[in-house]
C-alpha cells in the first residue's frame, strides 16, 4: 500500500492520519502530501494508529508538539503545550530586558523558559519542576534548541533566595479536581500533577505569596490561569499593580503583576 492510500483508509481524522504518516516516515506533512506514492511502512503505522485509537492525544503518539513556531519533544510525563500559553509568552516578551534573572515555575516540557530565552537571548533563565521526568524532557528540548537554561528540581519557589529574581513566569496547575469541563482525553492521558490544584487557584495563591519573598523590588510575576478564575486572580493580586490579558477567544487567561 502507498502512503496516500493509507491516509485515506486510516480510521482517524484526516489531519491525524497525515501527522502519523509523516512521523513514521520521518518527514514533514507537506512532503507526505507531495508524495502519496511513497511506500507505507505498515507495521510502524499500525502501532501508532493503535495508540491514537486508544484516545491517546496525537502529540503523545508522535512525541512532538509545536509551540511558538518551534518543535518540542513531549511524552506523557509533561503537559502538552497549549496555544493559551503562547498568550503568556507574548505578554511577557515586552517586559524582558538584558541581564534580567527570570524563573519559570513548573516548566514541564520547558516551552515557556526555552521560548522566552531564545526570543530574548540576553536574559538569564532558571526553570523548576517537582517532576524529575518532566525536567529530563525540558533539558532535552533546551539542548536540541540550543537554549541555555539552568534546570532545578524543586517544589514551587523553595530553591530561590529572597529578593534574587527579576521575573517569575508560570503556567501552574489550575484545574479544580472534578471540573466537568475537563476533556476525558486530557484527564486520562496528561499528568495529573500538571493539571490539578486543590481548589483551582490554590497553587496561584501560593505562587504569588512566595513571589513577594523571592522577587527584587519592582519584580514581576506573570502566570496563566483557568477560564472563569479571573475574579479570584484579581482578588489575589488586589494590592499589586496588575493587569489581566485575554486569550484569542477573548477569555481572561493571563495575569501580570509588579511588586
Ligand atoms: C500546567 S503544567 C505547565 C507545563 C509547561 N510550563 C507548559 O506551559 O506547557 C504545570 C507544571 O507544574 C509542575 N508542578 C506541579 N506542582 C509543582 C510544584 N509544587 N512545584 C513545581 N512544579 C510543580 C508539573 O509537574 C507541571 O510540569
Amino acid at each position: 500500500m502507498n502512503i496516500g492510500e493509507w491516509i485515506r483508509c486510516a480510521p482517524v481524522e484526516w489531519l491525524d492520519a497525515e501527522a502519523i504518516a509523516a512521523h513514521s516516515l520521518g518527514v514533514t506533512r507537506s512532503q507526505v502530501l507531495a508524495h502519496p506514492e511513497w511506500d507505507a511502512p505498515e507495521l510502524a503505522l499500525e502501532m501508532l494508529l493503535q495508540k491514537r485509537l486508544t484516545g491517546m492525544p496525537l502529540a503523545y503518539v508522535t512525541g512532538r508538539k509545536e509551540f511558538y513556531g518551534r518543535d518540542f519533544v513531549v511524552n506523557p510525563s509533561v503537559l502538552i503545550p497549549r496555544p493559551e500559553t503562547e498568550v503568556l509568552v507574548e505578554a511577557v516578551l515586552p517586559l524582558l530586558a538584558p541581564g534580567m534573572l527570570c524563573v519559570d515555575i513548573g516548566t514541564g516540557s520547558g516551552v515557556i523558559a526555552i521560548t522566552l530565552a531564545l526570543e530574548s537571548p540576553e536574559t538569564c533563565w532558571i526553570a523548576t519542576d517537582v517532576s524529575g521526568a518532566a525536567l529530563r524532557i525540558a533539558a532535552q528540548n533546551a539542548h536540541a534548541l540550543a537554549s541555555p537554561i539552568k534546570f532545578i528540581r524543586a517544589d514551587r519557589l523553595e530553591a530561590l533566595a529572597a529578593r534574587s529574581v527579576d521575573l517569575i513566569v508560570s503556567n501552574p496547575p489550575y484545574v479544580t479536581p472534578g471540573d466537568v469541563r475537563l476533556q476525558a482525553e486530557v484527564e486520562r492521558f496528561e499528568p495529573h500533577i500538571a493539571l490539578f490544584a486543590k481548589n483551582g487557584t490554590s497553587f496561584i495563591r501560593e505562587l504569588v505569596h512566595d513571589a513577594r519573598r523571592v522577587l527584587r523590588p519592582h519584580g514581576i510575576v506573570a502566570f496563566e490561569f483557568g477560564a472563569g478564575q479571573s475574579g479570584e486572580v484579581r482578588e489575589i493580586l488586589c494590592d499589586l499593580h496588575h493587569k489581566v490579558v485575554p486569550d484569542l477567544a477573548g477569555v481572561d487567561r493571563v495575569a501580570i503583576a509588579r511588586l
